[in-house]
Parts: structure tokens; C-alpha cells; sequence
């Protein structure tokens, strides 16, 4: 398999490319639109096509490279059903998977950072998004996001995933690349809770200030990063 972690400094965002052999299909997730010639050079230089560019949730941080990457390489853009970006051209579903030549990605529904969060299982790994990071979680003040709907994402889908599973998220702040579940289950500050309402009181409890790109981020990004349609 060809796993490539992208990494996006001024957003910190982690971008991943996914393939099962060199001169085959290609997946990207949550591109980042400053980006896009950079992952286009190197699925050019693997000898790989660009079957499918997909993002976890609408980004508020970053405007996303789907419309873009969709333009200049036919791919498929794609989001989740629940996802009010309606410039995709396919929009998935938890149970369903995504394909990329003989890999196979379970989707999950996991919303709580939005409404619109997803996250996906290769084999020995999860791709969560902003629902789990490493050592900590997404916020939840925004975006339709709510915390009580996070916990049941966390505690019910991805802290039910196999302890040695490993943890891809969509940022990290501090320098970590990847985690396993088990590491979040003993180490994350915001997994120590004993219940839900714990934890819904220690979400709200956080006093953060809006994303800097948040206000051209995500209207952007509900037409693909194509353009604002604010
Ligand atoms: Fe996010």
C-alpha cells in the first residue's frame, strides 16, 4: 500500500494519499486547495490516476482543494450525505465504502465537531477527521456541532475500533503525526470523563476563538473551494 501524510503548515492540516500500488488509483483526503499542484506532481510522479478526492467534514480552517483537484483530474469529489457542500459529485454514507483499486475504506458517521463528520477505516487504521485528534478532540461551539453527539461518535464508533488501530486525524497542532486508540483511550485528556454530561461540560467549558480563515473557509468550502458563494 502507498500512504503518503501531507502536511499543510499554515492550516496544520494533515492531508492523506492513498493507494494500493504504484501506477494505480489514488485517493486523496481533505486536500487543501493551496496544495492541490503539489499532490497532482506526485500522483504524476507514482504513475497513478486520481480516482477520488474526498474531505472528512467542511473545513473552517481551510479552504479545501475538492473543486480544484475534481476540474484538473476528473476525479470524483466526495462528502458525506449529511454535508451541505452540494458541489460534490458524490455524496457517501456510513456503511457504505470507498474504493481505490483493491482498498476499501468503512465509512463512519461520527458528528459532533459538525454535523457533517465522517470518518474512515483501512485495515489497521482510521482516518477521524476533527472528531479525534491526538490527544485531543474537535471543537464542538460551531458548525452545528454539539458535544453530546461527539461523545456517543467517540465512545460508541471509534473507542469501539480495535485498541492497536491507528489514528490519522485531520491536524495536529503540536507535532504528532499518529496515535492508536489505545493511547487516546489512556492518554487523551478529554477521553477522561466518566460520563456524557462530563463530558458536554468540559466542551462548553472552552472559551476558543473563531478560526482565522472561518468566515472565507467555509463558505468556500460548501461550494468546493471553487468559489465563496457568502
Ligand atoms: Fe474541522
Amino acid at each position: 500500500m502507498i500512504f503518503r501524510q501531507l502536511y499543510d503548515h499554515e492550516s496544520s492540516t494533515y492531508t492523506y494519499l492513498l493507494a494500493e500500488r504504484v501506477g494505480g488509483e489514488a485517493l486523496l483526503i481533505d486536500p487543501v486547495k493551496s496544495n492541490v499542484d503539489q499532490y497532482i506532481q506526485l500522483v504524476n510522479e507514482m504513475d497513478m490516476k486520481l480516482v477520488m478526492a474526498v474531505d472528512t467534514h467542511i473545513h473552517a480552517d481551510h479552504v479545501t482543494g475538492l473543486g480544484d483537484l475534481r476540474k484538473s483530474t476528473g476525479c470524483i469529489s466526495a462528502m458525506g450525505e449529511t454535508s451541505k457542500a452540494e458541489c460534490v459529485s458524490l455524496h457517501f454514507k456510513e456503511g457504505e465504502k470507498l474504493k481505490v483499486d483493491n482498498l476499501y475504506l468503512d465509512i463512519l458517521y461520527t458528528p459532533g465537531h459538525t454535523d457533517d463528520s465522517y470518518s474512515f477505516v483501512l485495515a489497521d487504521r482510521v482516518f477521524t477527521g476533527d472528531t479525534l485528534l491526538i490527544r485531543g478532540t474537535g471543537r464542538t461551539d460551531f458548525q452545528n456541532g454539539d458535544p453530546a453527539d461527539q461523545y456517543d461518535s467517540l465512545f460508541h464508533k471509534l473507542l469501539t475500533l480495535p485498541d492497536q488501530t491507528l489514528v490519522y486525524p485531520a491536524h495536529d497542532y503540536h507535532g504528532m503525526t499518529v496515535s492508536t486508540i489505545r493511547e487516546e483511550k489512556q492518554h487523551n485528556p478529554r477521553l477522561q470523563v466518566p460520563d456524557k454530561q462530563a463530558y458536554v461540560e468540559l466542551m462548553n467549558s472552552l472559551q476558543l476563538d473563531n478560526p482565522r480563515m472561518m468566515d472565507i473557509a467555509v463558505p468556500a468550502n460548501r461550494n468546493c473551494g471553487l468559489k465563496s458563494v457568502a
